[in-house]
């Protein structure tokens, strides 16, 4: 297979965990034989500073031409970005605009813990049960981030709004990809919501019940968003399956899946539209931990893998990364934030170390 691959790199962390990405593509293209181009382009704060836009004209083509698009995080400490205008921020003028462009709606973020590593997670071994293998399908680009504002000097009159808008097509489209994930993942579909106060998760439901009709095998339940909060730490196995959420209760508790994992660096994402996608890690650039060689690759190059398997359509390749990656953990190796106390420091792996032995473990496999 031949593809072409826009590469964003991003802030903070983001270059040296997308250089493991990378490392471990490079790594599939030999072994399978495929060919992936790679053309980088600056985003986000960096390519503010360099070139006065997050989102330049020049890597909207590169993007536009290529066949997906390997983004990392972006962001930088919140005294930088305050040195950047609040309409040049990444957020509003790179991510949320790269997302819309190619009405990326369809936002996957796997929540997996096998029970073997339950150990990484803040709960008890017995809460972790049998593992967590949760899909949790983010609609991404409608809802209260899209929605009108009234901010700046409307301020002044003392109040703002942001509103949340969603249409029949928004919600029919992520609610049909999200039972048809069921049909794969326990036949087991948990669609989440505020009904009790929103118009718009009324509408949702209402449609959701509808697509169920299409579905008839998928056990749906439905829960409060306050509620799933709660039990996604009293008893996330119950969620095994799929979780349906919408844009901003999806960035919520997604994040919140990232505390049960016990890493945000253990949530790789990919999002799709009709004809384009883009993957990237669901956690943020960690300026903290910048340039240290001692962050977690593993989202970015799970994330390179949801690319081989949800958009290229690579199955195999993508199982054998995953498999790589599992297989880091099961010798033993951790990354700096994965520890315990009884972790040998011989076992802790820095950035590089952790995409070395992914790529050795794919080879011999
Ligand atoms: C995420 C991030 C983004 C979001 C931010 C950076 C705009 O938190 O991908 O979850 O809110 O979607
Ligand atoms: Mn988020």
């Amino acid at each position: 297979m031949n593809r072409r691959i826009a590469v964003l790199e991003g802030d903070g962390i983001g270059p040296e965990i997308m250089r493991e990405g990378l490392k471990v593509l490079s790594a599939v293209e030999k072994k399978y034989g495929h060919r992936f181009e790679i053309e980088k382009a600056p985003f986000g704060a960096a390519a503010y500073f360099s070139t006065g836009s997050s989102f330049p004209d020049q890597t909207k083509e590169v993007c536009d031409r290529a066949d997906a698009i390997m983004k990392g995080p972006v962001g930088l400490a919140v005294q930088e970005m305050e040195r950047i205008p609040l309409a040049e921020r990444p957020e509003k003028a790179a991510i949320l605009p790269l997302r819309s462009r190619y009405d990326a709606f369809a936002n996957y973020r796997p929540v997996v813990l096998k029970k073997e590593f339950a150990e990484f997670s803040p709960l008890k071994p017995e809460v972790i049960g049998d593992g967590l293998d949760i899909l949790m399908i983010r609609e991404l680009v409608g809802g209260i981030y899209f929605g009108d504002k009234v901010e700046g000097e409307h301020t002044e009159d003392e109040y703002s709004h942001d509103s949340c808008v969603y249409n029949r097509m928004q919600v029919l489209r992520i609610a049909r990809v999200a039972f048809r994930e069921a049909t794969r993942h326990n036949n087991h579909l948990v669609n989440v919501h505020k009904a009790n106060v929103l118009a718009t998760s009324r509408f949702w439901n209402s449609i959701v019940d509808e697509v169920h009709e299409e579905f008839p095998d998928v056990r749906l339940s439905s829960v409060l968003v306050d509620n799933a909060a709660y039990q996604l730490v009293k008893n996330p196995v119950q969620y095994n399956g799929v979780m349906l959420l919408e844009n901003m209760q999806g960035d919520i508790l997604t994040d919140e899946a990232g505390g049960v994992l016990g890493s945000l660096g253990l949530m790789p994402s990919a999002s799709i539209g009709e004809s384009k996608g883009y993957v990237e890690p669901a956690h943020g650039s960690a300026p903290d931990i910048a340039g240290k060689n001692i962050a977690n690759p593993y989202s970015m190059i799970g994330s390179m893998a949801l690319m081989l398997e949800k958009l290229f359509l690579l199955e195999k390749e993508a199982r054998a990364v995953w498999d790589a990656l599992t297989g880091v953990f099961s010798s033993g190796f951790r990354t700096r934030e994965l520890t315990s106390k009884s972790t040998p420091e011989g076992k802790i792996l820095s950035t590089t170390g952790f995409g070395d032995m992914v790529v050795e473990l794919l080879e011999k496999a």
